[in-house]
């Protein structure tokens, strides 16, 4: 029997008291199949103390049944909302916690009105996320190889750039390559920049046909098993001028001081800062337009940010991007990423 999504609700549920809720309904799919294994798009999921309850509809209910044990599977009657609070009504559960973030106004008039005044609605935002933010053994097992099968894709995108090559045929190899390698697809849209348009932080693959003497920032990350990787790696393609290796040079160094700085205990706003004060000190500062990096997981980006002044603190489990980059309009732009594991008394660069 699988003990990972039981013990995973009970790490939830531990939380319950201190947030002054009996229950708490889950709405977003990454987070209903952290807690129970379902994979389904559509549902509600409700965890108390006592039982977990999912609500999903006919298309879902023989998938549900198989994927998940110990829950109650229950076909939706009407709108999935209107019938998560039919149960809440009839299951007398006094105050259940939501997360505003994941529901509409519409759906959140929809439960509440069917789950009448006797249900008491409180506000719990990211509960479900501060758990999923602490990996497990078995999680981190899963990441290192789905790292390491983004990188063995970045090798082989390598060997197709060619003169006249366009950045969507390398956005089509690097997915068909990830797919072949095992992955349930791409964590995002693969972004492959060549030349001015690597000045974009966030590139979409175009028809532009690489030039030689260009950058090329690749920017891809795989589905392997849930979990995903997130890595970006720039190169030049022809023999990179002076400027071009100073700025390369000021982004890795950065890359590097912030990696050096991720530590178990560490403010994520303490990494940002190192990443930032290094291009302070190239006078690239302006040119890092983004946050250092983010938390992964079952999703691309999640709990922690690595962003100025965030307060958190890393945790053993915790998995982040390390990407800083600088974005230099009409010349082209420059990122490294990579993933990065906390651990009680180390780092592990996935
Ligand atoms: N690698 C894409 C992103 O982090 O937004
Ligand atoms: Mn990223």
């Amino acid at each position: 029997m699988n003990t990972t999504f039981p013990r995973r609700r009970r790490s939830l549920t531990e939380k319950f008291a201190g947030l002054e809720i009996d229950a708490l309904l889950v709405t977003h799919p990454a987070d209903w199949y952290y807690l129970t294994g379902f994979t389904g798009e559509s549902g509600a999921l409700i965890v108390s103390q006592r039982a977990t309850t999912l609500i999903t509809d006919g298309r879902f209910v023989g998938q549900a049944k198989r994927e998940t044990a110990g829950v109650n599977v229950a076909l939706q009657k009407g709108s999935v909302f209107e019938s998560t609070g039919e149960f809440l009504r009839a299951s007398k559960i006094q105050t259940i916690g939501f997360d505003a973030t994941q529901l509409t106004v519409a759906q959140m008039s929809g439960v509440r009105k069917a789950a009448g005044r006797g249900c008491r609605w409180k506000p719990a935002q990211g509960v479900v996320a501060g758990v999923r933010m602490r990996k497990d053994a078995q999680e981190l097992a899963v990441m290192r190889r789905a790292a390491i099968l983004a990188g063995q894709v970045v090798e082989h995108a390598l060997t197709l750039l060619k003169t006249g090559v366009r950045e969507f045929e390398i956005a089509a190899e690097i997915e068909y390559q990830m797919r072949r390698r095992g992955a349930s697809g791409a964590a995002f849209e693969t972004i492959v920049a060549f030349g001015e348009r690597a000045a974009l932080p966030h590139a979409r693959p175009t028809a532009k046909r690489l030039k030689k003497n260009e950058l090329v920032v690749l920017d891809l990350g795989a589905i392997l098993a849930h979990y995903c990787s997130d890595i970006t790696r720039t190169i030049y393609f022809g023999k990179a001028p002076e400027r071009i290796r100073q700025w390369y040079k000021a982004v890795q160094d950065a890359q590097v001081a912030a990696i050096a700085a991720v530590k178990n205990g560490v403010p994520c706003g303490d990494v940002d800062a190192a990443a930032r004060q290094v291009l302070v000190s190239h006078g690239l500062d302006k040119h890092f337009v983004h946050s250092t990096g983010h938390g992964l997981g079952l999703e691309v980006h999640e709990d922690p940010r690595i962003a100025r002044g965030q307060k958190k603190h890393l945790e053993p489990g915790n998995v982040v991007t390390i990407e800083p980059g600088i974005y230099i309009e009409d010349v082209g732009g420059i990122r490294i990423e990579d993933d990065v594991a906390v651990h009680e008394e180390r780092i592990e660069v996935l």
